[in-house]
């Protein structure tokens, strides 16, 4: 059963906000309420080139994901209704998984998360909060937009990963279905598609993160 909307006063909200960021770009990873869809699975025999180009790939994702819990963040501390704000906020805790199995990937793979974490973090919950200004059905809007373009870019890394590398895959994998279901539940609770030149901006947006965190 869905848990009850719970309306939150604004201190609640902001501390909330300010705590989700502080865990979100602290060094220690957050701890996952679901087990990793990769831990079943045994650790592949990757050349050394086949390791970076994985970890570079999984670093893009850390930091998609740390950008995915900014941005519901930020809107939630401006949702309207207690409704649309219990919905940023479990979308937020599920991105909160993904982060974790991305970063224990990463670890496994001998990578390092993006160093610009922060500075994604930041300009993502101004983006956040922008959104959240609006009424619940453009920011529920812009969930559904985010999600669609998120589960796009996965199955793109899916492509590029090596292809011996299922542990990886199988965290994207799952990604992408709980991407897919962040954007259905958006779009059901009323989240309006976009006009084409904010989802434009959004592509680039996510562009420029996917091109740089690759690096560092
Ligand atoms: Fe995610
Ligand atoms: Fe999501």
């Amino acid at each position: 059963m869905a848990p009850m909307p719970t309306a939150l006063t604004w201190p609640d909200r902001l501390i909330a906000a300010i705590d989700q960021g502080l865990r979100a770009v602290a060094a220690a990873p957050p701890m996952a309420t679901r087990p990793s869809p990769a831990a079943a699975l045994a650790e592949p025999v990757l050349s050394s080139d086949e390791r970076r180009t994985s970890a570079a790939l999984m670093r893009v994702n850390h930091a998609g994901e740390i950008a995915a819990q900014a941005l519901y963040s930020g809107q939630a501390l401006f949702a309207r209704s207690p409704a649309t704000h219990d919905l940023l906020s479990n979308a937020a805790r599920e991105e909160r998984d993904h982060l974790a199995w991305c970063a224990a990937r990463i670890d496994e793979l001998g990578g390092r998360t993006s160093l610009l974490t922060p500075l994604w973090y930041a300009g993502s919950f101004g983006i956040g909060v922008l959104a959240g200004l609006r009424a619940d059905a453009e920011s529920l809007g812009f969930v559904r937009e985010t999600e669609r373009q998120v589960e796009t870019h996965l199955r793109d890394h899916l492509q590029r990963l090596p292809a011996l590398d299922e542990k990886s895959a199988a965290i994207l994998s799952r990604m992408a279905e709980d991407e897919m279901h962040h954007g259905t539940t958006a779009a059901l609770a009323g989240g309006a598609e976009l006009p084409a030149p904010i989802r434009g901006c959004m592509k680039v947006g996510g562009e420029i993160l996917r091109r740089i965190a690759l690096i560092v």
